[in-house]
């Protein structure tokens, strides 16, 4: 029984290790060949890179080749009928580092593929330069990397001439970095402890960037001030209109009676005038 069980298992075993073998050998015949360019890591001599990918066997008639560059395809490089493919960098920089892949397509089998890496220290576009907040509130500072591969980010404070580690005894400091994108949240701001220069660093086997972010904090009141200002002006105002009347009154009155006299005296001569013209003509 136990002899028959192990014949069994091994029969099977070995169906398994050549259906495998069966399988591997027939995708890889059906598989083209493509010789493509070595990965290469900017910056590079000259002022040019130039990936390059050869169909040299194919089992299907070859129909379209095009590149793609981190997974979506590069505008207008699709080509009929074309075995060598090229796409230029001209004066590369860290946004063209990335993960390049030259793609042919078939008649009647699967389209195959290559890929090249493109590699670049990391450099930073793109940051909060200065966060401004009251007090209480949140503040959100961010940093963005090209090159490739992508950085790890990490946060430090620059205080008193020296980089230290973010404190996060109090709890409220979040790191969230995904790729070419870290962002560091405060919640709860603090007046005293929190202002400051917070610096963001990329680091890859390449190479290493940081940029710095100033975070200020006003006091809670600040947003009221210019609301007490209008108010302080608005009683200031009253204040001088209360007085300036108080004091004027009696002799604005004088002035408005010695006016008055004449000019009532004027209008009724206007009139008698009229009324004499006016019969006049009749
Ligand atoms: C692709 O083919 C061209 C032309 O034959 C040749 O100059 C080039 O070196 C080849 N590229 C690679 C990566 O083999
Ligand atoms: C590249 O080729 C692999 C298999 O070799 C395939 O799984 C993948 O889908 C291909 N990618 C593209 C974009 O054609
Ligand atoms: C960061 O990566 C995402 C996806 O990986 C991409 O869409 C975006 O353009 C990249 N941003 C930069 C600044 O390279
Ligand atoms: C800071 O502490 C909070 C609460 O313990 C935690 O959730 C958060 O991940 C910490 N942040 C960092 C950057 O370590
Ligand atoms: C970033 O941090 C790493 C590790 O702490 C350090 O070696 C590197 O000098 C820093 N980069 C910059 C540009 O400050």
């Amino acid at each position: 029984m136990v002899p028959i069980g192990q014949d069994a298992a091994v029969m099977s075993f070995s169906l398994l290790i050549f259906g495998a073998l069966m399988l591997q050998s027939v995708s890889s015949q059906n598989e083209p060949s493509i010789v493509a360019s070595e990965h290469a890591i900017l910056p590079v001599e000259g002022d040019r890179l130039t990936l390059q990918c050869n169909l040299t066997s194919a089992h299907s008639v070859l129909q379209e080749s095009f590149w793609m560059k981190n997974g979506e395809e590069i505008s207008e490089t699709r080509l009929t009928n074309k075995m060598n493919m090229e796409y230029e960098l001209k004066k590369p920089r860290g946004d063209n580092a990335g993960v390049y892949m030259c793609v042919f397509t078939f008649l009647s089998s699967p389209s195959g593929n290559a890929t090249i890496e493109v590699k670049s220290a990391p450099e930073i576009r793109g940051h909060k330069r200065s966060e401004n907040r009251n007090e209480g509130q949140q503040a959100v500072l961010y940093c963005k990397s090209v090159g490739f591969p992508h950085p790890m980010w990490t946060w430090r404070k620059f205080d008193n001439g020296v980089f230290r580690e973010i404190d996060n005894t109090t709890g409220r400091f979040y790191i969230s970095s995904r790729e070419n994108y870290t962002e560091l949240y405060i919640a709860n701001l603090d007046i005293v402890s929190d202002p400051g220069e917070y610096h963001c660093n990329a680091t890859n086997m390449f190479g290493s960037r940081d940029e710095k972010s100033t975070l200020r904090v006003r006091s809670h009141l600040a947003p009221l001030w210019p609301l007490l200002g209008v108010l302080a002006e608005i009683i200031i105002l009253v204040i001088i209109i209360v007085v300036y009347e108080k004091r004027k009154k009696p002799e604005d009155l004088q002035d408005d009676d010695d006016l008055a006299g004449p000019v009532k005296t004027n209008s009724t001569n206007n009139h008698k005038d009229k009324n004499l013209r006016q019969r006049n003509t009749n």
